[in-house]
């Protein structure tokens, strides 16, 4: 986290208090797993949140239109049950802007923050958010300084953590820990997917997408946060052996 400014102990929300708790017993942290899981857990318990109105208006049609389904078929668990009552009313909005994508990926990946700076718990420190993906959908490799898991509230997602690894399974009631500036890649089957995702640690504020070039070259491709949490391309570079490196790709 960004130092004690932002990360202290004291009387929080009690929403805060929940989410912590059904944390700490939903997610199993396998050994080499365990400092990162801890790390997410001590810093969901202990940042500073204010709680605040959403002026929620209609969610997006993608929403309404597979979220009741998704929380159907949702298995019970801790998490699963103190997050259920709240994933109607979040803000929900589409993460990427269309004008710089496939419309059809970018109309496919949709999130509602639970804390964040338009979540029902207000904080630029860390997010936590449900993120709702259609079926037939592939979230390109991208790197984020962010530590991230996500952690599968319904249907199932494929995730790759690097350009030539295989991808893990992961369904229901499992999870995936993605490390700082590891390039990580999110594919659907048939069906739509929700997810219960936690972000902290430096929120700069940029995703960088991997992109093959026609010429065998890799860019990457700087996604940065607006300020009502979307992501707009701000810029280009070639990609960098030290990137490659740095990224976890090898
Ligand atoms: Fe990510």
């Amino acid at each position: 986290m960004t130092g004690e400014s932002t990360i202290a102990k004291g009387r929080k929300p009690l929403l805060q208090n929940r989410l912590a708790d059904a944390f700490d017993v939903t997610v199993r942290p396998t050994t080499d797993e365990a400092p990162l899981i801890a790390t997410l857990a001590s810093d969901l318990r202990s940042v500073i949140t204010t709680p605040q109105e959403l002026a929620v208006e209609d969610q997006p049609p993608m929403v309404s239109a597979r979220l009741p389904a998704l929380l159907d078929a949702m298995p019970a668990s801790p998490f699963a049950e103190v997050l259920r009552p709240l994933a109607r009313d979040l803000d929900w909005y589409q993460i990427f802007d269309a004008s710089h994508t496939d419309p059809a990926l970018a109309g496919g990946l949709m999130a509602g923050q639970v804390i964040g700076g338009r979540g029902k718990l207000h904080s630029q420190d860390l997010y936590l958010g449900l993120f709702l993906l259609a079926p037939h959908v592939t979230y390109p490799l991208h790197q984020h300084a962010a530590l991230e898991i996500y952690h599968v509230l319904s249907g199932e997602i494929y995730i790759r953590h690097g350009r030539e690894k295989l991808s893990k399974h992961i369904r229901a009631g499992d999870h995936s820990v993605t490390p700082p500036h590891q390039v990580h890649e999110l594919r659907t089957g048939t069906e739509a997917c929700l997810i219960a995702y936690v972000w902290t640690g430096d929120l700069v504020g940029e995703n960088w997408w991997w992109e093959p070039q026609e010429d065998g070259s890799w860019d990457r491709v700087c996604w940065q946060r607006q300020p009502d949490s979307s992501w707009k391309v701000v810029r280009r570079e070639p990609l960098s052996e030290a990137e490659v490196l740095r990224a976890g790709d090898a």
